[in-house]
């Protein structure tokens, strides 16, 4: 049976000292063997595999990046650096090659720390604890799945990493007075931090809705955005209604965007007085002690 398939078999840290290396949690099976046994399987599926190993996450990353040109799927043990490396789940996220991710031991039944595996969201499945056969079944896995089924996959992905979403950042900035020149002022100083925290683009803008606390009447904060030439997107002012006990003379500003950004990568703004209001955004020795 011929698959047309290639695939990456990576080792992650320390898999070279297979066989030596906690015999009873990992087995007596050297990397040789197991690779032998890799690609005995891989040539019974018809599949072409290259094994590689390193003990340096660069030279993981730099392979994982090499794939998208050479690979229709990589088999990957991360080691240890499974439960920690953001910039493996980074790379692996950023290519539109399937992973799975695989271990000879499994990870959820010893401690603590290896339960976490920050790889699995971004990996397209994950087998463990079933010895060398983890590597074995994945292959499998790949064999399996249809040409097509793999084409759709992939090009899924391709478009999940070009598409823009819409996300929303928040912020909020109190004023001493209702006077027209602080409003317009401090609203300027609120989207010029959320602006540059964020990276916003004024092309990047869909929408900016505005509201003030019942005590502010002598300016519209829409207008201050107006003064930044954001003249194409849409402005919104609205006034709050008048809670007991919040923080007055208050600018508060939704602004929608267009980015490729993950929804935990808002950065959002508070400041002056408003920072009592998302005190767990701020650092302790900057916060303030208002109520909002
Ligand atoms: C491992 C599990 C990891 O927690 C450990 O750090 C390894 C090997 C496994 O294959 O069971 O190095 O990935």
């Amino acid at each position: 049976m011929k698959n047309n398939k290639c695939l990456l078999v990576l080792h992650g840290p320390n898999l070279n000292m297979l066989g030596k290396r906690e015999p009873e949690i990992y087995g007596t099976l050297t990397l040789e063997t197991l690779n032998a046994l890799i690609c005995r399987k891989a040539e019974e599926l018809g599949i072409s595999v290259d094994c590689r190993q390193s003990n340096h996450e660069g030279v993981l990353i730099d392979l994982i990046q090499e794939a998208e040109s050479k690979y229709n799927g990589i088999i990957f043990n991360p080691g240890a650096l499974t439960h920690y490396s953001i910039a493996l789940r980074d790379a692996i996220a950023g290519i539109a090659v399937p992973t799975i991710e695989v271990h000879l031991s499994n990870i959820y039944g010893r401690e603590d720390f290896r339960h976490l595996s920050v790889i699995a969201p971004v990996a397209r499945g994950q087998i463990c604890g079933l010895g060398h056969q983890a590597y074995l079944l994945a292959l499998e896995a790949f064999a399996n799945e249809s040409t097509q089924d793999q084409a759709a996959w992939v090009l899924e992905k391709k478009i999940n990493l070009s598409r823009e979403k819409t996300r929303a950042v928040r912020g909020a900035i109190d004023v001493a007075m209702n006077d027209e020149q602080e409003i317009l002022q401090a609203t300027t100083e609120l989207l010029r931090e959320i602006i540059l925290k964020n990276n916003i683009r004024k092309e990047d803008a869909v929408a900016v809705i505005f509201s003030v606390t019942a005590d502010l009447n002598a300016a519209f904060p829409a207008r201050a955005a107006r003064q930044m030439g954001w003249n194409d997107v849409p402005l919104f002012d609205v006034v709050e209604i008048d809670v007991p006990g919040a923080l007055p003379r208050c600018i508060r500003v939704l602004l929608l965007f267009n980015t490729n950004k993950g929804l935990h990568e808002m950065a959002h703004v508070y400041l002056k007085g408003a920072i009592a209001l998302r005190k767990d955004l701020q650092t302790p020795d900057i916060s303030q002690n208002k109520k909002g």
